[in-house]
């Protein structure tokens, strides 16, 4: 267990990926005084803008990942889609990266992850590997229509998913998602989804936060509802689950377990992240500890901090408007900083597109209804547009 923190020389952080998770896990690091390196092609991304140095470079880019790392004391990352054989060969030379690069490479995978999740007891959704046509049609005739197919890697925002509706959609769903390796899912007509963010240090120590409830539209996190409005048996059963995927996979670090709650009361894991989470933002002011600020104290080895939620909370992402490409621009802040409650988070990308995750806000409030209403009217007075949008269509 960590004792000290140095400052003459520094201890030194690595973070792979500089946009909003980077950003929010670098001003965690430096509230205690460590030295953070962030890697990431776009300069002055948004962790860069908070932490001390930035390598420019792509996540795939061996060479750069391997300096960083080798400058680093300890080495962790904001997703998943990164170069995990890089990081597994630099733990193999003694660096620490942490989580393990080798839990990673199961979970950038859905299907090794669900393999995983499955083989460990944890409850997920029926699933099948797909590689073709003929073994989509299987899966539609195992768990009827719709089902979802889903590549898996690289997908993220439901990116990679396609829902097939009919057996005359698998053709189409096939080639848009490019004959990369696939997996089709029963489609799970869920009552609420929820996640919980649950930290484990390196000495096994677990710490588990209070369920969000999360709204998507279109597969992308528009609203976290904090303590999520579930029975208590749902609640038990989510932290359970939450406690026996870190306890089984050995996650060292703040993961994210989503799930899905079915009418029944049936909890299905649908994905875990191995970092701080969308999901988990409402933690910066609504928990004693921050899934950030837990993050730092993993990976350096610090004791794990309390969890407990100091008051309900609702976190809204600000999403790029539709319509709108170019230098981004926050509007209707005369009128949202004025409600009580509302703590107001703009991640400094410079530019805008429709349905890009440009910054978010937590309402906390002594009253889930009071925080849900003040979040409501915050939302309509804020949005990000372009300067001087010439109209056109943007690309993410
Ligand atoms: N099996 C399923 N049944 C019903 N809805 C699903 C299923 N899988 C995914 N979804 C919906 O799509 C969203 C995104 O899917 P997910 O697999 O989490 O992909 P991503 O990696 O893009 O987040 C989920 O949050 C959920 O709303
Ligand atoms: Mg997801």
């Amino acid at each position: 267990m960590r004792d000290q923190i140095p400052l003459c020389p520094p201890y030194r952080i690595a973070i792979v990926g500089g946009g909003q998770l980077g950003k929010m896990t670098a001003q965690a690091a430096k509230q205690l005084g460590f030295h953070v390196t962030v890697l990431d092609p776009t300069p002055s991304s948004p962790a860069a803008q908070v932490a001390d140095s930035q390598v420019v470079a792509d996540f795939n880019d061996r060479e750069a990942i391997f300096s960083l790392v080798r400058k680093a004391d300890v080495t962790t990352y904001e997703f998943e889609h990164i170069d995990s054989q890089a990081l597994i060969d630099l733990e193999a030379e003694g660096y620490t990266v942490l989580p393990k690069p080798g839990l990673l490479r199961t979970i950038q995978d859905k299907l090794s992850q669900k393999l995983a999740l499955r083989a460990a007891g944890i409850p997920v959704p029926p699933f099948l590997p797909v590689s073709g046509h003929e073994e989509a049609i299987q899966a539609g005739r195992e768990f009827g229509y719709p089902f979802m197919l889903k590549s898996c890697r690289g997908g993220y925002d439901g990116k990679g998913n396609r829902e097939v509706s009919g057996e005359e959609e698998i053709a189409p769903a096939l080639q848009s998602l490019g004959g990369c390796a696939l997996m089709a899912e029963k489609f799970i007509a869920f009552a609420h989804e929820v996640s919980v963010m649950v930290a484990r240090g390196g000495d096994g120590d677990i710490r588990i936060y209070p369920l969000a409830e999360n709204e998507h539209r279109e597969s992308i996190l528009r609203r976290s509802v904090v303590p999520a409005r579930v029975p208590a048996a749902v609640q038990k059963l989510a932290c359970e689950a939450a406690r026996q995927v870190m306890e089984r996979l050995g996650g060292v670090g703040v993961f994210c377990v989503e799930m899905f709650v079915t009418a029944a009361g049936e909890v299905l894991v649908n994905e875990v992240a191995p970092r701080p989470h969308n999901s988990g933002h409402y933690t910066i002011e609504a928990c004693a500890t921050s899934q950030f600020e837990q993050q730092v104290r993993v990976i350096t080895g610090l004791p794990l901090g309390d969890t407990t939620l100091r008051c309900p909370a609702v976190m809204v992402n600000l999403l790029g408007e539709e319509g709108h490409t170019g230098p981004a621009v926050l509007s209707g802040c005369a009128e949202a900083l004025r409600l009580p409650g509302l703590h107001l988070h703009f991640y400094g990308k410079f530019q805008t597109a429709p349905q890009r995750k440009m910054g978010h806000f937590t309402v906390t409030a002594p009253d889930l209804n009071e925080a849900i209403r003040i979040a409501d009217m915050a939302a309509r007075f804020l949005r990000v547009t372009a300067q001087n949008n010439t109209g056109g269509g943007g690309n993410g």
